[in-house]
């Protein structure tokens, strides 16, 4: 039995309209299809929507309302300081006071449109989890990175900067998404052996910190996601290789009736 983990980034898309009729209609399927699905097939699914900030509320009031299991919600982003002089931004207790109870960090698109370190994705990495804010934490490399054989230097490095600091067991906490920044809204997905073989690799850089020598397989249970170009077509490609624990989707997750397709195909692969 595998645990899937579908994830929806909706990035600066959907307002409170779109969201309040995604919401209402993902909840309505999830309980008549998914619930069926999920124990026919006997997978465990967790979806998790993550709007843009305007859209949190509506969104968080229609699943606290309409009160179903497997579903969260979760922000994009959030300060690491619990308030003060940020213009413009927005912290941890804010979002979840409306509901969240996950947020996205080191997205390529924070990374490298508005230059997010290192050092301060490990800042936010540890405000989230002190606040018990689920961090979903994305790595991945660039397109000339992999041509230059350089895509496991480059995910060693994200995942060794981003958790620095942090002791094993906040680590575990931690949801991993690797998303080759080539594939993320080009169309182009990562074929699922090469998918599987940097989720495999996090992993093993991973376990090496959070493993405690014959003691405990916690470190294999880490739920590490696949996230690029993800649609109803290649997620059970993805789903099957055993270090891709489910998908962060981005497109795809826009609309509810693609996002149940890809839920489906997701329950009902091979
Ligand atoms: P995409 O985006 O599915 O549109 O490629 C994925 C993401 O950015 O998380």
């Amino acid at each position: 039995m595998k645990k899937i983990f579908l994830y929806g980034n909706w990035k600066m898309h959907n307002g409170i309209k779109e969201t309040e009729t995604f919401f209402k209609d993902l909840c309505e399927h999830v309980c008549e299809d998914v619930v069926i699905c999920d124990f026919l097939s006997r997978n465990f699914l967790e979806i998790c929507i993550f709007p843009p900030f305007t859209s949190l509320f509506m969104g968080a009031r229609i699943l606290g309302y309409m009160g179903k299991t497997g579903l969260f919600i979760g922000a994009q982003n959030g300060h690491y300081e619990e308030k003060g002089a940020f213009t413009g931004e927005i912290s941890f207790p804010m979002v979840q006071e409306l509901g969240c109870t996950r947020v996205l960090l080191g997205h390529s698109e924070r990374r490298h449109i508005f230059n997010e370190s290192n050092e301060l994705i490990n800042k936010k990495l540890k405000a989230s989890l002190q606040r018990r804010l689920r961090p979903v934490l994305c790595i991945g490399e660039t397109f000339s990175e992999r041509e230059s054989d350089l895509t496991f230097q480059v995910l060693e490095n994200q995942i060794n900067a981003a958790i620095k600091g942090l002791d094993k067991e906040n680590i575990r906490n931690i949801i991993w998404a690797y998303e080759p920044v080539w594939a993320i809204g080009t169309g182009r997905t990562a074929s699922p052996e090469n998918a599987q073989e940097a989720c495999c690799f996090a992993r093993s850089v991973i376990s090496k910190v959070v493993r405690d020598e014959g003691k405990d397989k916690t470190w294999n249970s880490i739920p590490i996601l696949y996230g690029g170009s993800v649609k109803a077509s290649n997620v059970a490609g993805l789903l099957e290789q055993p270090d891709i624990d489910g998908a962060l989707i981005g497109g795809a997750s826009l609309s509810v009736e693609s996002m149940l397709e890809i839920v489906h195909a997701a329950l009902h692969r091979g």
